[in-house]
């Protein structure tokens, strides 16, 4: 396998966000975001107590790292823009950061200047704090318009080199992480964990901060068509655009870019033929991906989320429901593992923790037989055939959008005391991307519409609540010595497959 035997044109890169690689966390004029203060809040969240202060640097090191993309014939570069590097404040009010937008300039620039396409996230988990002070962030509606004009500066200052937008990143992620496990920024959850976390209430607060996220994204699809995108095909397919009373701007304003939102999902496997845990395992997958493709594609949640969840999910309202309906020119998909799924009608009623709705119970192991091997993370049990079932189920559900496989890899553990050369043999990575293109390349010859291939990610980096202590990188990155880049063998994998 390589990269010739999938279709010309099709995209290879690799993906990274602005909080687990920048750095520079309170330099060049950025304001605090939720992560900023989560970590340095609640250290203990985080397994060794670590931060994105520092990251791996790529506010400093970018030529560095945008060399080693082109050293690996990578053609494009998925990353985010940090919203409080942009606004430190988050809204407009507080003033725009020129060296904010300079630093994104260059790292554009050099990226282009090296042939390697910028795929830009506009949001990867990094709430601007001031707006979870003022408003509680994505809690409240008033987050939609400042999220709009945040994306409207981007548009303005960077649309004419990016040509593919990426509105929000794993919305599941943030909504479940943050509002309802509280183990991610900004780590609220159900009052009776009190003292682990802040206070919520995990029964509506994911489901609102998830509704505000599809509204804002909906409202920045809109305004990308009508005022920067605005190709024929855009008109002909906008239900918007098509009797709005439009400025046409000049030919040359006209970005024709192409605008997404990316969604995460794991495969579920039914834990036994019974039709109970069938229906668990579908019931799992709308809570996962169609609490998302749902209203993209439909213009509503799934039945099965309105039925269990109640009142306690918002809803759309007429007008609402069509703009957020076909909102997308692509989804960007992350898939990293997949698990069992069976039937667990909660005891004690569903009306208070959002981790149950579903009715299912999810497992990595059968019998105490294991999905697939395990990597690093608790979660993660390496399972490619479910890369090719989630595409297959989306063509088959969804009306076969076009899809970028936004992130996908694996990651090992951060052996401290493990030689460097030890640590650059990653055959297991290797293995893991050699078989996820196979499942991949078999799902596009049955007819999945995919474009594009991100590897997570192209340096080891900030992991969240793992913070340092899992590496996902095909590039080493040592933070003990002024964190030197060095490849990994799959880095030298890829530059083989790449090959042209
Ligand atoms: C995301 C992901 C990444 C993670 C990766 C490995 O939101 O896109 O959470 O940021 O680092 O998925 O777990």
């Amino acid at each position: 396998i390589s990269r010739r035997s999938f279709p010309k044109g099709f995209i290879f890169g690799t993906s990274s966000s602005s909080y687990q690689f920048e750095g520079a966390a309170a330099k060049g004029g950025r304001g605090p975001s939720i992560w900023d203060t989560f970590t340095h809040q609640y250290p203990d969240k985080i397994t060794d107590k670590s931060n994105g202060d520092g990251a791996c640097n790529s506010y400093h090191l970018y030529k560095e790292d945008v060399r080693i993309m082109k050293e690996m014939g990578m053609d494009a570069y998925r990353f985010s823009i940090s919203w409080s590097r942009i606004l430190p404040n988050g809204s407009l009010s507080g003033g725009v950061n020129r060296e904010g937008i300079n630093y994104y300039n260059n790292l554009i620039n050099e990226l282009l200047s090296k042939e390697v396409q910028p795929f830009a996230t506009l949001f990867h988990f990094d709430t601007p704090q001031a707006l979870e002070d003022k408003y509680k962030g994505f809690l409240s509606p008033n987050i939609i318009n400042d999220y709009k004009d945040y994306a409207e500066i981007c548009f303005k200052e960077f649309g004419d080199r990016v040509k593919h937008w990426i509105t929000f990143n794993e919305p599941w992620n943030f909504c479940s992480m943050g509002y309802a496990s509280g183990t991610m920024a900004p780590g609220r959850c159900s009052s009776w964990e009190k003292g682990k976390c802040r206070v919520g209430d995990s029964g509506r607060e994911p489901y609102t901060a998830c509704h505000h996220q599809l509204l804002a994204h909906a409202e920045t699809v809109r305004l990308y068509k009508e005022k920067y995108q605005f190709t024929e095909e855009a008109i002909r397919q906008s239900p918007f655009i098509r009797d709005n009373n439009l400025n046409r701007r000049s030919a040359k304003a006209l970005q024709k870019g192409r605008i997404g939102i990316i969604l995460n999902s794991e495969w579920f496997v039914p834990f036994s033929q019974s039709k109970s845990s069938n229906d668990a395992a579908r019931r799992v997958l709308d809570f996962m991906l169609g609490w998302f493709m749902d209203p993209l594609i439909r213009g509503d949640y799934p039945l099965s989320m309105r039925e269990l969840v109640g009142n306690r999910l918002p809803e759309f309202s007429k007008e609402q429901s069509e703009m957020v309906k076909g909102a997308f020119d692509f989804i960007g998909l992350n898939y990293y593992a997949s698990s069992y799924a069976d039937n667990d009608p909660p005891s004690y009623g569903h009306n208070n923790s959002y981790n149950t709705d579903s009715h299912a119970k999810i497992t990595g192991s059968r019998n105490g037989i294991p999905i697939g091997p395990q990597a690093a993370s608790f979660w993660f049990y390496i399972y490619p055939e479910g890369l090719r079932e989630l595409l297959l189920h989306i063509k088959e559900n969804y009306g076969n959008p076009t899809i970028y496989i936004t992130e996908n890899g694996v990651d090992e553990i951060n052996n401290k005391t493990m030689r460097l050369k030890e640590a650059l043999k990653d055959d297991i990575r290797i293995e893991y991307y050699h078989k996820h293109l196979l499942a991949l390349l078999s799902a596009m010859r049955d007819g999945a519409n995919v474009k594009g291939y991100f590897a997570w990610s192209l340096l080891d980096n900030f992991e969240w609540s793992e913070g340092y202590t899992v590496r996902f990188g095909i590039n080493f990155v040592d933070y003990d010595n002024g964190m030197k880049r060095y490849p990994k063998n799959s880095a030298r994998w890829f530059k083989k497959f790449l090959r042209k």
